[in-house]
């Protein structure tokens, strides 16, 4: 019987120092102190003991049964208390935070579907740099000395020969240099222009410039690929026109418009483009045959068409981070 009641100690001893929480306690409770636990076994067997020997194990079995008894309880208050604590500051019926996810630019998704109508119609992506040459931006692509746009007020000059490009049109030389015909490729990009300031003017936006070379490209292509580009970004149903125009590095040159019709207001013709077929005189200097070759170019202002098809009546809107406008899209 003693050998039992210390084996029984020693048992209750080991398992209790690893308890891990206070489930496994209450395993460890219902094993030894339970109705049927270890101890209630020890007591049946001591009732049958003869009574002479009683004396001997009662008190030993009582004092062991009340000193894992106030162990237990010792152990079992202790979890009580760091349950508590990590439950301390923690209203579990608070609702969640909310997570606040950015939204692409509206430039951005413009450019994007830009990218993506000319991308169906054949045409692949290339870019070039924003700070350009004198030569790239101007002269090859036949600007004559004294064009107004060469002047200071216009352009923001590095040095003599360089400048932050004020269209997307040099990207043209640098491709027909590079690459042989058939070329036909959407440049996108930022350009700079030294202008004062206004809801209309800004001094830096963005620029899609479109060009394709080939054997035989007619100007009757070139309407083709605008009206369905006109037609796909801004619905089946757009107004449009191409008006003569010119521009130095295409002949014969044109703008297309879109006819803007605000809500309750007058509507109007608004520009979009500028395009043409390319000047003889740039492909002579890319090196491409002008007897062999025809081409037709056109470039897009990025901000004027999602001014047009959003109704944002403000190009500094575009720049100001201003989350109010931002979220809108
Ligand atoms: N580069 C012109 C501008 O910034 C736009 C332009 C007009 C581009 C006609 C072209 C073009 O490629 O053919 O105003």
């Amino acid at each position: 019987m003693l050998e039992k009641i210390q084996t029984t100690e020693k048992n209750f001893k080991s398992d209790l120092s690893e308890v891990g929480d206070l489930n496994h306690l209450e395993e460890l409770r219902i094993k030894y102190l339970g109705r049927k636990g270890l101890f209630a076994i020890l007591f049946d067997e001591f009732k049958q003991l003869p009574n002479e020997e009683k004396p001997k194990y009662g008190q030993t079995l009582n004092r062991l049964k009340i000193q894992c008894q106030n162990e237990f309880n010792e152990i079992k208050s202790k979890f009580s208390e760091t349950a508590e604590d990590d439950d301390k500051g923690i209203d579990l019926t608070l609702p969640g935070r909310s997570v606040n996810i950015g939204t692409k630019h509206i430039l951005m998704q413009t450019l994007f579907q830009i990218k993506s109508i000319f991308k169906g119609l054949g045409f692949s992506v290339y870019e070039g740099p924003e700070l350009e040459s004198d030569y790239n931006n101007f002269e090859a692509l036949n600007f004559p000395a004294d064009h107004p746009a060469r002047d200071m007020q216009d352009t923001f000059f590095v040095n003599e020969n360089f400048l932050f490009r004020t269209h997307t049109s040099p990207v043209q030389v640098r491709l027909m240099k590079e690459k042989k015909p058939p070329i036909r490729a959407i440049i996108p990009g930022k350009v700079y222009r030294n202008e004062a300031i206004s809801a209309k003017s800004y001094c830096l936006f963005h620029q899609v410039e479109g060009l394709y070379i080939d054997g035989n490209v007619s100007f009757a292509e070139l309407k083709g690929t605008l009206v369905a580009f006109a037609k796909q970004f801004f619905g089946n149903d757009v107004k449009y026109r191409f008006r003569p125009s010119f521009f130095p590095f295409t002949e014969p040159s044109a703008e297309v418009d879109i006819w803007w019709q605000p809500k309750g207001k007058e509507g109007r013709w608004l520009e979009i483009l500028g395009c043409g077929m390319v000047d003889p005189n740039v492909l002579e200097n890319v090196g491409i045959d002008s007897e062999k070759y025809t081409g037709y170019a056109f470039g897009m202002g990025a901000e004027r068409i999602a001014m047009l098809k959003y109704g944002i009546g403000d190009i500094r809107v575009f720049f100001d981070n201003d989350k109010r406008f931002l979220t809108q899209f």
